[in-house]
């Protein structure tokens, strides 16, 4: 029996696609599969596992959070009080080490041989150590974009945002006419000033020793994002294999919870592309008046929505939704006939494939761009931080399939641009084309193959990787 072990980092965006990668593997090489993470996040992959998987183990390692002055429960970026955490639940995922290994030779005496490869994420880079003393092959996977995660490398290491007085500067390892503006560049990196304090140390840490694999896969499609896989090679050094879009599909409306059908009940009754979808993932949150702001755009655009509502910025994200201190006064009642208020986590996946919706008002998690160009959504653009600049930079500038929102010096948006873009995009009969056509190239990659017919690159990429890995192991 060949086993391949998956080891994703501690966030639902990252968990989701090692799920999906998980089953392809099973499903396309006859591998067993076991992925490997905290206990609570193992019991978030459960829940992904359809119940008839034999072939996909999950296995559980001790983590306390509280060892790491971590609140309890805070196994999870969606579930940590504030994103000043993350970088402790970064580093405390090295505590799991010791466990690992012993995991990885207890796995090995049962099957006789070591696992045939390690997939672990980018910010769990530590386990390249851990396969390189034991002699396992060791890939790292990004579960963001091509550019994203070039660009993300690229300014880690080399800082070119320092190198220059201007506002816009270039960036190593993309080619001369790829520019960046300083206001795209995340408040970490910023407040690091390309010294090694301790949160650039860890950062810089894990991309250098991600470079230390032996190989990346990266959730993208090679022809959508032509260029941002080329620069990731570059910048990366290692070779990349574009496997995506590894996406979830879409769950029976009958196996949701009430308040997700209802709201999918809701959709059914709206014409074909009249609805905008308004989310911003898993782990950002706006300020109480960027929320007032975009209520009130939403409201001027005269458009249907389904609003995903968290706790805004200084609100405690547990406490009880409260509709009068974050929203405007009767915006509810007023909405009632135009929108639904999804209290705190929506069905993105259902809802990004019901023929209702027109447009996606995102962040630009790679997963959510991902979600809603598979199904020709096109996007009104709101990046907020880490890679999320970089998608909307290659959705508007390489895919022409988005629109982003104006934004001040301190992230403050303008209810009557948040009307302007919805009509914009809702009305861009090109735009949705174009998105449509980026729809159909991702099906394409991750599609084929049965019958002689020709692979999809993903596809094809995703059999060398593994040919490869054969090699080394035989
Ligand atoms: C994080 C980073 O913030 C992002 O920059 C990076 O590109 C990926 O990792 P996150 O912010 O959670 O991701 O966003 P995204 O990548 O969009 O993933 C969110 C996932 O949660 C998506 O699969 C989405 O479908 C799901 N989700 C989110 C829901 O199902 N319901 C919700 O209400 C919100």
């Amino acid at each position: 029996m060949k086993r391949v072990i998956l080891f994703p980092f501690m966030a639902q965006g990252h968990l989701i696609p090692f799920m999906q990668l998980a089953h392809l593997i099973s499903h396309r090489k006859g591998y067993t599969v076991t992925i490997v993470n905290t206990p609570s996040n193992i019991d978030t992959l459960r829940s992904l596992l359809p119940s008839t998987s034999t072939t996909i183990h999950l296995s559980s390692l001790p983590f306390n959070p509280s060892d790491h002055n971590l609140p309890p429960n805070s196994e999870s970026t969606h579930t940590l009080p504030s994103p000043l955490h993350i970088l402790t639940l970064l580093r405390s995922s090295e505590s799991l080490r010791p466990h690992f290994i012993r995991l990885l030779s207890d796995l090995s005496s049962s099957d006789g041989r070591p696992p045939l490869c390690i997939i672990a994420d980018v910010f769990v880079a530590w386990t390249v150590e851990v396969a390189r003393d034991l002699g396992i092959h060791h890939a790292v996977f990004t579960t963001c974009g091509g550019c994203g995660t070039a660009a993300y490398f690229s300014l880690w290491l080399h800082s070119p945002h320092l190198k220059t007085p201007d506002s816009s500067f270039g960036v190593p390892g993309f080619p001369d006419g790829f520019r960046l503006d300083r206001s795209q560049i995340s408040g970490v990196l910023k407040a690091s000033r390309g010294a090694d304090d301790e949160r650039s140390y860890s950062f810089r840490r894990y991309i250098r020793l991600s470079m230390e694999s032996d190989a990346m896969l990266c959730n993208t499609v090679e022809e959508v994002e032509a260029l941002g896989v080329k620069a990731l090679r570059v910048v990366s050094g290692l070779p990349v294999w574009a496997v995506g879009p590894l996406l979830r599909g879409p769950k029976p409306v009958s196996s949701l919870n009430h308040d997700s059908r209802a709201c999918m009940e809701w959709m059914d009754s709206r014409a074909r592309g009249s609805v905008v979808y308004v989310s911003f993932g898993s782990q950002n949150r706006v300020t109480a008046s960027q929320m007032r702001e975009l209520a009130l755009g939403l409201e001027m655009s005269g458009r249907d929505f389904v609003w995903v509502v968290r706790a805004p910025v200084g609100f405690d994200p547990e406490e009880e939704f409260r509709a009068e201190e974050w929203l405007p006064e009767g915006f509810e009642e007023r909405m009632k006939n135009r929108g639904v208020v999804v209290r705190g986590w929506a069905p993105q996946v259902e809802i990004l494939s019901h023929a209702s919706v027109g447009a996606f008002l995102s962040h630009c998690g790679w997963n959510s761009v991902l979600e809603s160009l598979s199904n020709g959504v096109p996007v009104i653009g709101w990046p907020m931080g880490a890679d999320q600049y970089y998608n909307a930079k290659v959705m508007v500038e390489e895919l022409g399939v988005c629109v982003e929102l104006k934004r001040g010096l301190e992230g403050e948006i303008d209810g009557g641009d948040v009307a302007r873009v919805v009509g914009v995009v809702m009305d861009g009969g090109e735009m949705k084309r174009r998105a449509v056509e980026v729809g159909v190239k991702m099906r394409a990659a991750m599609g084929g193959g049965e019958g002689g017919e020709r692979r999809g690159s993903s596809l094809e990429a995703f059999d060398d990787f593994f040919d490869k890995v054969e090699a080394f192991y035989n």
